[in-house]
């Protein structure tokens, strides 16, 4: 099978040029001006963008967390992600306490077959290095494609781990080639304070936040780079939200150390008067970290620009509202921590980044697909258009309006982030390794297209389907 996209405006984080984007089966094999080729498809692009397909690196599908589990699995999440430009994502395997890392990976692997929409690959969330997996196990995981290690420095009691735990796997990660990434809020301190707040009578949602100040974060994140550091990994810091944390990662980005940030959508977007909404609706808000203060956007529209930050993710992590998000009703840290918003990356970065002036275009592509796919392994196979990339394409039509809903949204939850927003600029077709996803607002591929992507190891290139030193 082949396609021809003709004349649109390509554009990949240092492109941007009107040309033919030529596919054979699942790889790009030419591009250029007004090719004279023949295809089985032809699509017109013309006054469209073609972008590469955005890769979300941090996204938790039917996971177990906070007494439930999230409302949107491999087929429903995949799903929603698509029809938002948004062709591959690393979703976090979590280690339960006392079971090996094998035991997780396959446990999260049955999750997902059949049901893949998009391509996926896995971090592994290290929860116990006692009971469960051992160090040796750990370091076998980035020769299976998983190379990333995730660490919960916070909710203390369930996912949280001590520091020997996060110091020693970022030995390993040293020594392996992976990644090492953090959940940077210090959740002694955040446990005190809920517990604090609870006793007084302090219920409400927007407890949440208030015991979970800004310096718990920025406390963490100093304290992950220091450890990092030392241990000789490179960091990756998930999703910041506020000064306390950006300071500290644009210091040791000056000095050339092997640190990263993520921020995530709806941090732009959210504030402390969402969380303090009536009726209980300030429970949508409910994540970690928390919503801050609204003088925190500016902060994060800088650091993505200057590259303080370097990739906008989603954190998706859906829950219903009603049923999910009410079992938090009496006590807000009852509330499921977690929002959807998979869906609305590209719509929401697109309209109050690049069309507000904040961003351009290239680095727009660099933060949501680049960046990721370079620092997750899957570089030059994802995150670009070029010869020999997969064909993952978003057919993007800027003029095209969008208003966002969950009455019109692919998530299963029962609320978006950004009800009523209409945004310009939608994707108009979406291809995954060459098979049309996403046309005319319908899904055609059917579930099974989707693959398990081998990442990989951090600092190494991914050819033809295998990591090959840079
Ligand atoms: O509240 C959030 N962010 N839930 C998902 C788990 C995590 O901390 O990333
Ligand atoms: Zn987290
Ligand atoms: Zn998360």
């Amino acid at each position: 099978m082949s396609i021809l996209i003709k004349g649109g405006r390509v554009i990949t984080a240092a492109d941007d040029y009107v040309g033919d984007v030529f596919v054979e089966d699942e790889r790009i094999s030419l591009i250029g001006e007004s090719l004279d080729v023949e295809a089985d498809r032809v699509i017109d692009a013309s006054g469209k963008y073609v972008l590469p397909g955005g890769v979300d690196p941090h996204t938790h599908l039917d996971m177990p967390f906070g007494g439930t589990v999230t409302i949107d699995d491999v087929e429903s999440g995949q799903t929603a992600a698509a029809f938002g430009g948004t062709t591959c994502h690393v979703d976090f395997v979590i280690q339960p306490q006392g079971a090996t890392f094998a035991a997780a990976l396959d446990d999260w692997r049955s999750k997902a077959d059949g049901k893949q929409v998009i391509d996926m690959g896995y971090h592994m969330a290290v929860t116990d290095l006692k009971e469960g997996g051992t160090l040796e196990e750990l370091a076998s995981l980035p020769e299976q494609g998983v190379t990333s290690y995730k660490l919960f420095m916070a909710y203390k009691g369930a996912l949280m781990v001590d520091d020997e735990t996060l110091f020693r796997t970022m030995e390993v990660a040293a020594e392996t080639g992976a990644l090492v990434m953090v959940h940077a809020e210090n959740g002694d301190l955040i446990d005190v304070l809920v517990r604090q707040a609870l006793e007084a009578g302090n219920t409400e949602p927007r407890y949440h936040a208030l015991t979970r100040p800004p310096e718990a974060e920025g406390e963490a994140t100093n304290r992950a780079i220091q450890l990092a550091r030392v241990a000789g990994a490179p960091l990756y810091v998930v999703h910041v939200t506020c000064k306390e944390a950006v300071d500290p990662i644009a210091l040791a980005r000056e000095k050339g150390w092997n640190v990263w940030g993520e921020t995530c959508t709806q941090y732009f977007f959210t504030s402390m008067e969402d969380i303090e909404k009536p009726s209980f609706e300030g429970a949508k808000y409910v994540f970690s970290p928390p919503v801050r203060d609204k003088s925190n956007w500016d902060v994060l529209w800088n650091a993505v620009r200057t590259d303080a930050l370097s990739v906008v993710s989603t954190d998706h992590c859906a829950f219903l509202w009603d049923g999910q998000k009410t079992m938090g009703e009496d006590d807000f840290s009852k509330i499921p921590n977690g929002g959807p918003g998979l869906e609305n990356r590209l719509h929401m970065i697109h309209e109050f980044g690049v069309r507000a002036g904040r961003i351009t275009l290239n680095r727009m592509v660099e933060l949501l697909a680049t960046n990721p796919a370079k620092l997750f392994g899957l570089y030059p196979r994802k995150g670009t258009i070029a010869v020999g990339s997969d064909a993952d394409i978003v057919v993007f039509d800027p003029s095209r309006e969008h208003t966002i809903s969950a009455s019109t949204h692919h998530s299963k939850t029962d609320y978006n982030l950004y009800e009523g927003t209409t945004v310009r600029g939608s994707p108009a077709v979406v291809l995954l390794r060459g098979n049309v996803l996403v046309e005319n607002d319908r899904l055609v591929a059917s579930p099974g297209v989707g693959q398990f992507v081998a990442r990989a190891k951090f600092g190494e290139e991914l050819k033809g389907g295998r990591a090959v030193t840079a």
